[in-house]
C-alpha cells in the first residue's frame, strides 16, 4: 500500500510553497498530472503584488483588493493576505529569488489595473510565473517524491474522511495513494472555455474531484476574463500582460479610437471586468481591437516574453499594434476553504486558484494570485505540521476499474465552445439555463460513488463536464450582475445579494447522486468559512 502524511495534488507555485515549508520528517508526494514544469503558475507574465515602497502600505492594497472584488471579498482573508505579503516576499528574497531591480537601488515595481500604488514585482520582466516557480522547484527536501503523468481521478473518503487519492497512469492503469492530508492545488478552469490564457491542464477537475467527495464549493459564478489575449490563429491563448498597459499601452480601435475613454475614470487601468467587458462588446459589434505599444519605452526589453510572442506570431512590433481578444484567465470561485486551507471534508484540503479563500471576491485585484499562493500556502503547511499523523491501520476496500464506459451526448470541445457562448464575458439566464440542463442530463447518471469503473478517458470528461455544470449552475442561480458575473438580465449590482455566496454541495443521500443541492449563505463576512 502506498502511504504519504501529505498528498498534494498539482505542481504550481501553491503546490510548491506548501510541500518546501512543511516538516522534512513528514512524507511528502507532488501528484502532477502532466511534467512538472506545466501549469498555469509558470504561464504567468504578471508579477506578485506586495507593498514594497515607502508611499504604499498594506491598507491601501487591503482597499484595492476589495474594491476590486467588488463588495463580495471576505475582508479578513483580504487583510491576511495583504499584511502577510512582504514577508512571504522578503522570506523568498533571503532564501535567493531575485526580482527585477529599478534604477535606483530598489526593485522596479509595476502597475496594473486597479492598483492605486506601484507595488508589482516582476523577475525576468514578464517572465515572473516562470522564475518564481522554478524558484520553487529546485532544492526540493528528500521528504518529497514528486510524480508526474499521473491524474487525480477519485478521492477515496472513508467514514467521512478523505483518506487518499486514485490515479490514472500513463498506461491508463489506476492505483490508490493514500494519505493523512489531502491537498488539491488542481489550478483552475480556463481550459473549460474555448479561448483562454491558461495551460491545457487547467480543466477544474479539483472541482469535480472535491464535489463527488463531498467537500462544499463556492463563488464558482466569478471566472476572470483577461482583456487582452493575443488575437491570433496558431495559439488562441497566448497572453499580453496587463502590465503593459501599466507601462502606457492603450486599447484602440482600427482607427485609433481609444476605446476606454469615458468608461471609467481609470481607463485602461479599469478593473479586469470593466476592460474585458468593454473589449469583448465592440468585438461583438464586428471591430478589431488593438493594445497600441507606441508610447511604452523600451518594449522588448520589459517584455520579453511576449515581444518573442509576437514575433512567433507575426505581429510585426514596430507596427505599435497587438491584436487582442479576452479569454478565460482566472477562476475566484472554488473548493470553499477557511484561513488555514482546510475544506469542509476533513483530511481534504485546498490552495492556489482551486480553493475560495474570499481574497478575490467577485473579481481578482491583478498580481493578487501568485501572491495568494504563497501567502495560503505557507499558512496551511504551518496548520498541517502541528496535525496529528493519522496512518491508515488496514486495506481500504475499494472497486476496481471495470472499463465502464459513458454514453455521450456531448463533446468536450462543444462544452468549451458553449462555456464561452453561454457562460462567458455576458451571460443571460436563458442561455445559462440552456446550459446547465444540458451539462447536467450529460452527468446526471455517473456513478460517482464508483467513480474508478470508468475509463480513464471518460474520467478526465466526467470531471471537465461536472466543473462546467457547477460553474453554469452557480451562475444561473445569481440573479444580479457583480464583479466578473455579468446577466444581461441583471445588469445590476443588488442589493439583496450583497455578501450573497452560493454554496454547492452533493447530496449523498440522493440515489441520483444528487445533483443540485445549493445552500446560500449570507453570513456578514461574504466568506469565513469556519471547519473544524
Ligand atoms: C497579467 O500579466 O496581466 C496577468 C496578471 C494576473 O493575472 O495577475
Amino acid at each position: 500500500m502506498r502511504y504519504y502524511d501529505v498528498i498534494i495534488a498539482g505542481s504550481g507555485l501553491a503546490a510548491y510553497a506548501v510541500a518546501r515549508r512543511l516538516s522534512a520528517d513528514l512524507k511528502v508526494a507532488i501528484i502532477s498530472n502532466k511534467s512538472l514544469d506545466i501549469s498555469n503558475s509558470m504561464l504567468a507574465q504578471g508579477g506578485v503584488a506586495a507593498v514594497f515602497s515607502e508611499e504604499d502600505h498594506w491598507k491601501y492594497h487591503d482597499k484595492d483588493t476589495l474594491l476590486a472584488g467588488d463588495g463580495h471579498c471576505d475582508q479578513a482573508a483580504v487583510s491576511y493576505l495583504t499584511q502577510q505579503g512582504p514577508g512571504v516576499v522578503n522570506a523568498l528574497i533571503s532564501e535567493g529569488m531575485k526580482f527585477d531591480c529599478g534604477t535606483s537601488s530598489g526593485y522596479a515595481l509595476g502597475m496594473e489595473g486597479a492598483h492605486s500604488r506601484r507595488r508589482i514585482l516582476h523577475a525576468g520582466g514578464d517572465a515572473t510565473g516562470k522564475k518564481l516557480t522554478s524558484f520553487l522547484h529546485k532544492n526540493i527536501g528528500e521528504n518529497i517524491d514528486q510524480i508526474e503523468f499521473h491524474s487525480v481521478v477519485d478521492l477515496l473518503v472513508e467514514n467521512d474522511r478523505c483518506i487518499g487519492i486514485n490515479v490514472s497512469g500513463k498506461e491508463g492503469d489506476i492505483s490508490s495513494i493514500f494519505g493523512s492530508h489531502v491537498v488539491l492545488a488542481t489550478g483552475g478552469c480556463g481550459n473549460l472555455y474555448q479561448c483562454t490564457s491558461n495551460a491545457d491542464t487547467a480543466n477544474g477537475e479539483g472541482l469535480s474531484l472535491a464535489y463527488y467527495a463531498g467537500a462544499k464549493l463556492a463563488d464558482l459564478e466569478f471566472v476572470q476574463f483577461h482583456p487582452t489575449v493575443m488575437a491570433s490563429r496558431n495559439h488562441p491563448g497566448r497572453l499580453v500582460s496587463e502590465a503593459v498597459r501599466g507601462e502606457g499601452a492603450v486599447l484602440v480601435t482600427d482607427t485609433g479610437e481609444r476605446i476606454m475613454k469615458n468608461i471609467h475614470p481609470l481607463e485602461d487601468l479599469a478593473p479586469r471586468d470593466i476592460v474585458a467587458r468593454e473589449v469583448f462588446r465592440r468585438i461583438l459589434r464586428g471591430e478589431k481591437i488593438y493594445l497600441s505599444i507606441k508610447y511604452v519605452k523600451e518594449f522588448t526589453k520589459k517584455f520579453p516574453t511576449i515581444s518573442a510572442i509576437c514575433r512567433g506570431e507575426g505581429v510585426n512590433l514596430s507596427d505599435g499594434l497587438i491584436p487582442v481578444k479576452p479569454g478565460a484567465h482566472f477562476h475566484m470561485g472554488g473548493i470553499m476553504v477557511n484561513g488555514v486551507g482546510q475544506t469542509s471534508l476533513p483530511g481534504l484540503y485546498a490552495v492556489g486558484e482551486a480553493a475560495c479563500s474570499g481574497v478575490h471576491g467577485a473579481n481578482r485585484l491583478a498580481s493578487n494570485s501568485l501572491l495568494e499562493g504563497l501567502v495560503y500556502g505557507r499558512a496551511l503547511a504551518d496548520f498541517l505540521n502541528e496535525q496529528p499523523i493519522t496512518r491508515p491501520i488496514r486495506a481500504f476496500k475499494q472497486s476496481q476499474s471495470a472499463g465502464k464506459r459513458l454514453v455521450r451526448s456531448i463533446t468536450i470541445e462543444e462544452i468549451r465552445k458553449l462555456m464561452l457562448t453561454h457562460a462567458g464575458i455576458e451571460r443571460s439566464s436563458e442561455k445559462l439555463n440552456m446550459l446547465q440542463r444540458k451539462l447536467k442530463e450529460q452527468i446526471a447518471e455517473v456513478d460517482y460513488r464508483n467513480l474508478i469503473a470508468y475509463t480513464p478517458v471518460d474520467l478526465t470528461f466526467i470531471h471537465q463536464a461536472t466543473a462546467a455544470y457547477l460553474i453554469a449552475k452557480s451562475a444561473f442561480e445569481r440573479k444580479e450582475s457583480r464583479g466578473a458575473h455579468y446577466c444581461t438580465d441583471f445588469p445590476e449590482k443588488k442589493e439583496e445579494w450583497a455578501g450573497m455566496r452560493i454554496i454547492q454541495q452533493i447530496n449523498q443521500n440522493s440515489l441520483n447522486g444528487g445533483l443540485g443541492s445549493n445552500e446560500y449563505d449570507k453570513s456578514q463576512k461574504a466568506a469565513g468559512a469556519v471547519f473544524t
